[in-house]
């Protein structure tokens, strides 16, 4: 069972009151803290740092509803002197059920548990049970979500000679139809590369342009050359990611065709990523080729490109962080130079190659 938390509480109530207030509640409540999906409060309280802290520390995803939502919500304990202060009559019942997603207050399993802290300040924990067919994640799966996320890598060290089953390849072929596309386009088709001499012919042709890239490469040629940019004749499995020539979808796309075809397969190989490492295989998308020379060993129509060949397969051991981060070649930006606000004061790219 899972469960939503809603809480309400005075300015200023520290963080030590609040998490005092929701464990007495999870007492009562009978279950455990690693089955909330979310906790929620009121608009006005969305800088309160002690529920902004205690959200934090506990990995509970919070969020914030209008007291126009919140009043609307029919609880089993209004209280006037709440809907002075606040402009409704509920907060902690309320923003359960909201964040419950409960069909009404049969779901409270907790109505409002109340403690004044030593400090006199008062903290309102309301518990509602989940409402069962929404499919909200509790802590445990989004900590699995999170794992693979940050443990997914771009592969190029396979173990060679392996071979996956096709349950697995199944799994991997839905998850990439479960993608994003723009419309609903769909824009990519996948070959499986089965035919050995096939296989061999798109290793030379990927060779070939690591050659070209290293020459480009300047006075980085000889680091370029020291990495291991694909895995194309280890992997169990080859599979040549293609933009399908343009259906003429419009949906999303009218300003940005190209773009947003291209994006969707982004999105798609993306999918197929996360799947993989979740099935603990590795996947390396190698994109060091010449589109021309591909197209033709693929035997593509006009209009077609090919934009990646993603080995995929059993790995001996994952890379701890990014492999051209370990090699050296390059670290990933801090978070400062990535996220802004509302205008564009980012510095200018510097060129790595
Ligand atoms: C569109 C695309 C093309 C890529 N092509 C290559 C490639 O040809 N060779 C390679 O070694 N890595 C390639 N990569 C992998 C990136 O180098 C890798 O994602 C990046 O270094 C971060 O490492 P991580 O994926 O392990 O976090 C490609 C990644 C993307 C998204």
């Amino acid at each position: 069972m899972r469960i939503a938390i809603g809480l309400g509480c005075d300015r200023g109530t520290p963080q030590a009151t609040l998490a005092r207030a929701v464990d007495e509640a999870l007492a009562r409540s009978g279950f455990a803290e690693a089955e909330v999906v979310a906790a929620a409060s009121i608009t006005l309280k969305a800088d309160e740092p002690g529920l902004c802290g205690l959200a934090r520390s506990r990995g509970w995803p919070l969020r914030f509803y209008p007291a126009e939502l919140l009043m609307e919500v029919a609880v089993p304990n209004p209280s006037e002197t709440v809907r002075r202060y606040t402009g409704t009559p509920s907060v902690s019942e309320a923003a359960a059920l909201l964040a419950a997603q409960a069909e009404d207050a049969s779901a409270l399993i907790v109505e409002k548990h109340r403690l004044k802290g030593l400090d006199g300040r008062n903290a309102t924990v309301s518990i509602a049970r989940a409402n069962p067919h929404r499919g909200l994640f509790n802590a445990a799966e989004r900590q699995a979500a999170q794992r693979v996320l940050a443990a997914r890598r771009d592969m190029r060290h396979f173990q060679p000679g392996c071979l996956i089953d096709d349950a697995t390849r199944e799994r991997l072929q839905i998850a990439l139809m479960q993608a994003p596309s723009v419309g609903l386009m769909q824009p990519w088709r996948v070959l499986r590369i089965t035919d050995p001499v096939l296989r061999e012919r798109l290793a030379a042709i990927v060779i070939r342009e690591c050659e070209e890239t290293a020459r480009a490469m300047g006075e980085r040629e000889a680091a370029f050359r020291a990495l291991k940019v694909e895995g194309v004749r280890e992997a169990a499995e080859l599979w040549a990611v293609v933009l399908a020539p343009d259906d003429g979808t419009l949906f999303g796309r009218r300003t940005m065709p190209d773009e947003m075809a291209w994006c969707s397969v982004g999105a798609a190989v993306q999918n197929l990523w996360l799947a993989a490492r979740a099935e603990n295989l590795g996947l390396g998308w190698v994109s060091l080729f010449d589109p021309q020379a591909l197209a033709d060993a693929l035997g593509l129509p006009p209009g077609a490109m090919p934009l990646g060949l993603l080995c995929i397969g059993p790995v001996a051991a994952f890379y701890p962080g990014p492999m051209l981060t370990l090699a050296g070649w390059r670290s990933p930006r801090e978070a400062s130079a990535l996220f802004g606000e509302n205008r564009w004061a980012f510095a200018a790219p510097e060129h790595t190659g």
